[in-house]
């Protein structure tokens, strides 16, 4: 039965798979997010706190996004497990590094999915992956911006404050 709906689906079944592991990569990203928010709370971060709880509710809702498209167009969509989430940072400049760096790994992963859709002419996927194209190149450079203004402050209490405190307009 399972197979027989599969078999027509105008989505690939391997997008499907892919998808699935792009859904925990998602969520991997919200529970990380929530440590930074935790970290820049204890820290006295507060602005920055701020911004990783809204990023943090961002990849839930790009999780939920995949999870949705999977599910409406015949497929089954797995709830995913997040098995280990880093709270230690050694500085803020530390924490946006990491951001980056996860934010580039997940812009890797959606356009190697991307290029699996074209080679399976799998078009309604790649049409939906297009969003979160744009997406990643947004959150890249929120993030890249975020570096910025970590690294070029100075490392005294008031430079940190204040760059915090430029946090809050992101
Ligand atoms: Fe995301
Ligand atoms: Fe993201």
């Amino acid at each position: 039965m399972k197979d027989l709906i599969r078999g027509n689906l105008s989505i690939n079944i391997k997008s499907i798979d892919l998808l699935n592991e792009q859904i925990k990569m998602e969520f991997e990203a919200s529970a990380m997010y929530l440590a930074m928010a935790s970290w820049c709370d204890q820290q006295g971060f507060m602005h920055c706190a701020n911004f990783f709880y809204e990023q943090s509710n961002h990849e839930r809702e790009h999780m939920l996004k995949i999870f949705k498209f999977i599910n409406e167009n015949g497929g089954i969509a797995y709830s995913p497990i997040v098995n280990k989430v880093n709270h230690e940072f050694s500085s803020i400049v530390d924490v946006f590094e990491t951001a980056l760096r996860g934010e580039i790994k997940v812009s890797k992963s959606i356009h190697s999915i991307f290029m699996q859709c074209r080679k399976d002419n799998d078009y309604a996927t790649e049409v939906f992956l297009q969003w979160f194209v744009t997406e990643q190149l947004e959150e890249e450079q929120t993030m890249r911006r975020a570096l910025q203004i970590f690294e070029l402050c100075g490392e005294g209490n008031e430079d940190l404050y204040l760059a915090d405190k430029r946090m809050a307009n992101h």
